[in-house]
């Protein structure tokens, strides 16, 4: 048996900060230690008891006095937009058309694809993101290149080639037939193999037909261990020509839910300009928003509504993630600090402890991995980031008034990026720095 101690101060997850407040939620070990045993936790709490369980001669990492958190999950990025971030001047539509599917195209060149790859996994690492839900380009081979990275690192990707069938340039269009059967061939190739997970994909409503979404719909029913992804109401203009291509349903929600496509496997990006009743819909099927902030603010798409997810009768399940390269930051540190100041516009505080547990354990919940990823529980896979919250200049400065665990947190998630990431390990294993 391989084992490793991690030695620091432990933060993990136990519960949702939104329905128990902060203080039920997390555990802290001011003196932790996790114990991991081929590549899973054996053991997390503190360093006395987890020393005294290890084997002889287990080495330790020592990072005192660092955090160690269990690794950031990111639920909705985008693979073939490395070169689209930081694009100027667009909102949605024109955006898509003007930079991100003139882009996607070069990523039929699977060498193409085989090279971004390795930047897109290797960035994560480096921003201390271990798991990502994933959007490909159309393409399957470019699809493969990614799972064949990612499985190269050890690290847990889950994702899918997108289905277009319209309202993108030719050389971005596959049919429902195609869609479903390079998804179909993919699942059977990679779902499953290693950390690999497939994510049916069908992009959003303008750019698959009727026919299209029900192949997408089709897949989800046969493959009931896969997840689905797609974009709901983000923008203004989109949810308009949804109006206009589907006439008959009520509303966007209406449209996926019509193809079987609202479930809770389903992560649905940004729904920003949802109706009353739209919630409702999604609390109903057990579906899942995902918010984008640096994106939505980036493409001023609209700011995301926590209060109108989470305060209902039945509160709608959230999650976090980059949207890169709409989104304009790798890091989940970044982007939980702009989704502070989403909800601050809107009324809304998020806390330090229910931004960091959307980022591990919320995040691992929306992907169905609760007790997988995302936490220290025995028997997880050991995922970890080790954090320090002195990395930056203005950030140890800010620490010398900083008087609990709280606001040490919030600083760094308002302060902090990449610099704060000293190590990442997948399954126990330092993944970076390599
Ligand atoms: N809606 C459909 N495709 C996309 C995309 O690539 N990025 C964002 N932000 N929204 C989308
Ligand atoms: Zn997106």
């Amino acid at each position: 048996m391989r084992t490793r101690i991690l030695r620091g101060r432990l933060l993990w997850f136990v519960d949702d900060p939104f329905t128990m407040g902060d203080a039920p939620s997390h555990r802290y070990a001011p003196d932790g230690a996790l114990l991991v045993a081929d590549g899973r936790i054996a053991a997390a709490g503190e360093a006395q008891d987890v020393l005294a369980q290890a084997p002889a001669g287990t080495h330790v990492d020592d990072h005192r006095p660092h955090l160690i958190l269990p690794g950031f999950i990111d639920t909705h990025i985008h693979f073939p937009q490395t070169h689209v971030i930081a694009s100027y001047g667009e909102q949605l539509l024109d955006w898509l058309n003007r930079y991100t599917f003139v882009e996607e195209q070069k990523y039929a060149d699977p060498a193409h694809a085989a090279r971004q790859a390795q930047f897109f996994c290797d960035e994560l690492l480096r921003q201390g993101t271990t798991t990502a839900v994933v959007y490909s380009s159309v393409h399957a081979a470019a699809t493969e290149a990614l799972f064949v990275a990612a499985a190269g690192r050890g690290m847990r990707i889950a994702a899918g080639k997108v289905m277009m069938d319209r309202n993108a340039p030719e050389a971005l269009r596959d049919t429902p037939e195609e869609g479903y059967r390079e998804s179909k061939a993919l699942i059977a190739r990679w779902h499953g193999r290693g950390r690999a997970q497939y994510v049916i994909s069908p992009r959003f409503a303008i750019t698959s037909t009727e026919a299209q979404l029900e192949a997408a719909g089709t897949l989800l029913r046969e493959h009931p261990d896969c997840l689905a992804q797609t974009h709901m109401s983000e923008n203004l203009g989109e949810i308009a020509a949804v109006r206009s291509l589907f006439p008959g349903m009520a509303d966007y929600s209406s449209v996926y839910e019509r193809f079987g496509l609202l479930s809770p496997r389903t992560l649905l990006g940004h729904c920003i300009h949802l109706a009353p009743e739209e919630w409702d819909r999604l609390a109903a099927q057990g579906a899942v928003a995902v918010h984008c902030p640096t994106s939505n603010l980036f493409i001023g798409s609209g700011l995301f509504d926590f209060a109108a997810a989470l305060d209902r009768a039945r509160p709608v399940r959230l999650s976090l993630a980059t949207d890169v390269g709409g989104g304009t930051s790798y890091s989940m540190l970044r982007t939980a600090a702009e989704a502070y100041k989403v909800a601050q516009l809107r009324g809304f505080n998020l806390s330090p402890f229910a931004a960091l547990h959307l980022m591990t354990r919320g995040n691992a919940l929306a992907m169905g991995l609760d007790g997988v990823i995302g936490s220290f529980a025995p028997g997880a896979e050991a995922d970890a980031v080790v954090l320090d919250s002195h990395a930056i200049p203005a950030l140890a400065h800010r620490m010398e008034t900083v008087r609990d665990l709280a606001e040490e947190l919030f600083a760094l998630i308002t302060l902090g990026d990449e610099r704060c990431v000293r190590a990442t390990y997948v399954m126990g294993e330092l993944a970076n720095p390599p």
